[in-house]
């Protein structure tokens, strides 16, 4: 008998009968699912950026507003720069100090100050000096190595003064009687140098009028700005100025003379400068300075007397070089640059012939100081210039209108070059 046949399997039950098809509907569905939930979750997120966006963007609107702005610059005028502590071995110069005290505060601003001094007579310290007791109301700031187009953005840092798109609308600029146009198709540091102009002025009205007096922009180094180009300068003199005629701001200006002081009266506006000078120390000073810095007295005495007098870069060289060179040394090495020097700019024979103008001028400058007029016209304009530069440094011009020889081992190296006599 055979084998009974194998019963039929049961049917699929409903559930298992389509499963291609629930396959597919289950797929989709799942990527329905995911598809709205992402979009969801993007959504959210879109709008919460959005609105922190926009909560950003409002608060720099308000953070950034012409009011805002120009009440941080009042108050850091109010409060007035830091000043940093003076150094361990510091010399103090009270007729300097006070001199500069006079200009940092004047009584009635008629014209705008020029600090003058010959490089590293100590011009920052003593500025810094005469501010250190009392900062209300005096901003302070030293230009660097920055290039031009970043003067203004440094300046504005010490002003506390930000630049910022929303700072400055056309009604603020239509307000002063400027065409928003003007200022913003100008070229940087122009631009940047414009809105500061403006700012400025609104901020020390501000100040004369809640305290009865002006407040005071000290410049430093003004020098670093003439040597890419004398333009920004000009423009900043033009402002000094102009803040001096409307007794609105006192702008000090501090630079070295011999260098920049032509191009600084290139300017139009220097008929309104009053131009001061901080000179070198005593020679008690010197020698005091030196004493401080750990040189025995005799040896001090003998090196203020021979190289330095009282030229504080040269005193702080020299606290340096006595360590291992004697004065004599030193003093060689000097007159080595001085001649050369004066061999750049002066054919030899008219610097030996004692019969020479040249000759005389330079040995009767070894006396003392001589005016300007003798000068030029003994030695000419042009030589005067190149004996001025500072890569030459055989002349200093002082604010009174006369020049001197460059410093005490100048004075000395050519009145040894030349033979002169004692007079
Ligand atoms: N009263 C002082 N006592 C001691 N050291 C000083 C004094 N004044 C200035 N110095 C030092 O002398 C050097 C030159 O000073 P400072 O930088 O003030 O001169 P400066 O005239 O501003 O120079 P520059 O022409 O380069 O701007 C610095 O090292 C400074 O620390
Ligand atoms: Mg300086």
């Amino acid at each position: 008998m055979s084998a009974a046949a194998p019963a039929a399997a049961p049917a699929a039950a409903p559930a298992q009968q389509q499963p291609a098809f629930r396959g597919v509907f289950g797929f989709i569905g799942g990527v329905v699912a995911n598809a709205v939930s992402s979009i969801f979750i993007i959504m959210v997120v879109a709008a919460f950026v959005a609105q922190h966006v926009l909560d950003h963007k409002n608060t720099i609107a308000k953070t950034h507003s012409p009011e805002i702005v120009l009440a941080r610059m009042l108050a850091r005028f109010e409060a007035g720069s830091v000043i940093p502590p003076i150094e361990g071995y510091h010399v103090s110069r009270p007729d300097a100090v006070a001199m500069l005290q006079a200009v940092l505060r004047p009584n009635k601003v008629t014209r705008y100050p020029v600090v003058v001094g010959e490089t590293g007579c100590g011009k920052t310290s003593a500025v810094l000096d005469a501010i250190r007791p009392n900062r209300t109301g005096i901003v302070y700031h030293i230009v660097g190595a920055e290039l031009l187009v970043d003067v203004p953005k440094r300046l504005a840092g010490s002003l506390a003064f930000e630049f910022n798109q929303f700072t400055f609308t056309a009604g603020y600029f239509k307000d002063r009687g400027v065409e928003m146009e003007q200022v913003t198709s100008a070229a940087e540091p122009f631009k940047s140098w414009a809105i500061l102009d403006l700012s400025l002025r609104d901020v020390a009205a501000q100040f004369k009028a809640k305290h009865g007096h002006v407040a005071t922009l000290v410049i430093d180094a003004v020098d670093e700005i003439d040597k890419q180009g004398s333009e920004l300068l000009h423009a900043i003199q033009k402002f000094a100025k102009s803040a001096a005629d409307e007794q609105l701001l006192n702008v000090v200006l501090v630079t070295c003379d011999g260098s920049n002081l032509p191009a600084l009266k290139e300017s139009s506006a220097m008929t309104r400068a009053r131009v001061v000078e901080v000179g070198d120390l005593t020679d008690q000073q010197a020698v005091t300075y030196l004493v401080r810095r750990d040189i025995h007295e005799d040896l001090a005495k003998r090196a203020v007397a021979e190289i330095a007098g009282g030229r504080l870069i040269l005193l702080n060289n020299l606290a340096d070089d006595l360590q291992f060179k004697t004065v004599e040394q030193i003093s060689t090495q000097l007159s080595i640059q001085t001649a050369d020097s004066l061999q750049d700019v002066i054919d030899y024979s008219e610097m030996h012939n004692a019969t020479s103008a040249v000759h005389k001028s330079l040995c009767d400058l070894t006396h003392g100081a001589l005016h300007i007029n003798i000068v030029h016209r003994s030695l000419g304009k042009d030589l005067t210039k190149k004996l001025l530069a500072t890569n030459i440094n055989i002349l200093a011009y002082h604010p009174n209108d006369t020049y001197t020889l460059h410093s005490r081992h100048v004075q000395r190296s050519v009145a040894a070059l030349l033979n002169c006599t004692t007079p």
